[in-house]
């Protein structure tokens, strides 16, 4: 796994393993490969395989889960798969556009940063709306297929869901050469949308079930593995609480982490001690 740490330089001081496995539980850390994950990570991956070999799906694929369930990772790893298959000439290149709902300053804002991304041109949204529907009802040989990820779908919610149904009914249009995948936090937002809406969709869905306190456990000593910091009990501890209260791997990450860098500031602590009183005992 892509979490085993590089050897230490001959010449420098090997990091300790309290200082390791904050390193490793740091979230920023995203491990190669996620374990927990393997039937949700096979969905996505199949659906949007399939989407670029046709060069087109269908349907667009939804995600949904609480927040810290792996959803975000889980697409990330399945596009670095799929990027390392294109390289490697197994599959046909493909053009990647993510968008994280949140940033933008109103759901509108979608169309102009999706236009951009696929053209490097500039459009007011309604504009680029305009522009959007044209270039995938029009024909276009040759283009590569785009996947488009849309990361905190929940933002796009407006009153009418236009800019939801918009993006979510693109790959449709004949010659769209989409894949979207959208991922939420809720897992009813389709059904949330208007009854007409959401009957027309008829969403690919993939859910991410919070994790329990066995995948809790799994993933934070995958992290770990190699190292012997903790008690296996301390970390079975940390995973029942966090799977009682949400399921957010994010939590027990951060309570592990949080514990190993305390024992590391204790071992400092007593190494800084012994040191006084060596220099002490010298004097
Ligand atoms: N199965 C897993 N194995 C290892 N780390 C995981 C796993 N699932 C989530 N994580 C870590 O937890 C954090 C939150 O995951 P993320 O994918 O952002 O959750 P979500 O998008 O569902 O809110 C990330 O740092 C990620 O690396
Ligand atoms: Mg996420």
């Amino acid at each position: 796994s892509g979490t085993v740490a590089a050897p230490p330089a001959a010449a420098g001081p090997a990091a300790s393993p309290h200082a390791s496995a904050c390193q490793r539980l740091q979230l920023s850390s995203v491990p190669d490969r996620l374990p927990c994950r393997e039937a949700e990570r096979a969905s996505v991956r199949a659906f949007l395989e399939g989407g670029v070999r046709a060069g087109t799906a269908k349907s667009s694929l939804y995600l949904s889960g609480m927040p810290g369930t792996g959803k975000t990772a889980t697409v990330r790893e399945v596009l670095a798969g799929l990027r390392a298959s294109a390289a490697a000439g197994e599959l046909a290149p493909f053009d990647e556009v993510w968008v994280n709902a949140l940033a933008l300053s109103h759901p509108h804002q979608l169309y102009s940063t999706v236009w951009r991304a696929l053209t490097t041109r500039n459009a007011a949204p309604a504009r680029a709306a305009q522009l959007l529907e044209a270039r995938f009802s029009a024909p276009s040989a040759g283009r590569r297929a785009v996947v488009l990820v849309v990361d905190e779908l929940d933002c796009l919610v407006t009153r009418k869901q236009t800019v939801l149904y918009n993006l979510l009914d693109w790959p449709s249009r004949r010659h769209a050469r989409l894949v979207v995948v959208g991922i939420a936090n809720t897992m009813d937002l389709p059904e949330r949308m208007l009854p007409r809406v959401h009957s027309r969709l008829g969403l690919a869905r993939v859910v991410f079930q919070p994790y329990t306190r066995d995948q809790i456990r799994d993933i934070v000593c995958d992290r770990l593995s190699g190292l012997s910091v903790f008690r296996s009990d301390a970390v079975e501890m940390a995973a029942r609480k966090v799977a009682a209260l949400s399921g957010d791997v994010r939590r027990a990450l951060h309570i592990c982490r949080r514990a190993a860098e305390l024992a590391a500031e204790r071992a400092q602590g007593s190494v800084a001690g012994a040191g006084a009183d060596a220099a002490e005992g010298g004097r």
